[in-house]
């Protein structure tokens, strides 16, 4: 069984994809053990908590300063003892303590095809501005793995998505999640998970 730790920021309909997946007989041998979010208005802690998965918030906000946060949030995962660390739309930037801890053990979802429109400020609604701004035919999505780096860790999982004419950033994000995020997501733990059969 591989035990995951997802972390959230937002709305969690990656973090659906994954209960989803695995709800649904796609997704084996996995088990959400835990989800930690950064923002305890976050939707995807209500999902959690649908799924009767164990939700908790660990903030910065709640913390004197980043290294006080940072080693809360490490402790946060340690008590979980995850197989793998899962970053479904989590914007803290992973602090190289935890990195560190779980070298190899840490992917992310990113919603474009590493190497465009990734990076520092590369997030959520933005890529897919700068994709549309510059007027990119396919985008997509990627899985990879987390390094000290600002997604430039290997990569696992990619899928191609098309740009429409009409598009807008939210519906061009919101083709990408279906066609691709909500597909690749779980895909990509499923193939870590066998790898650890
Ligand atoms: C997703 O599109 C994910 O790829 C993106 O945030 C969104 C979260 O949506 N992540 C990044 O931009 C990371 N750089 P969700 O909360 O509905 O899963």
């Amino acid at each position: 069984m591989l035990n995951i730790v997802v972390c959230v920021s937002g709305g969690g309909t990656n973090l659906q994809a994954i209960i989803d997946a695995i709800d649904s007989g796609k997704l084996l041998n996995t088990k959400i053990v835990k989800v930690i979010s950064n923002n305890a208005n976050a939707f995807a802690l209500e999902r959690a908590k649908n799924a009767g998965i164990e939700g908790v918030c660990v903030s910065p906000k709640d913390y004197a300063d980043r290294e006080t946060f940072n080693e809360a949030f490490l402790a946060e995962l340690n008590k979980s003892n995850p197989d793998l660390i899962v970053l479904a739309g989590f914007l803290v930037v992973i602090p190289e303590i935890v990195i560190n801890a779980y070298r190899g053990k840490i992917i992310n979802i990113h919603p474009s095809l590493i190497p465009s429109f990734c990076g520092t400020g590369y997030y959520g609604l933005k890529v897919h501005e700068a994709a549309l701004e510059r007027g990119v035919k396919i985008t997509g999505a990627t899985v990879h793995y987390v390094d000290e780096g600002t997604d430039t860790g290997p990569i696992i999982m990619q899928k191609a998505v098309e740009v429409k004419e009409d598009d807008t950033p939210k519906t061009l994000q919101r083709r990408v999640m279906e066609e691709a995020e909500w597909i690749i997501l779980p895909e990509s733990i499923g193939k870590i998970a066998k790898e650890k059969e």
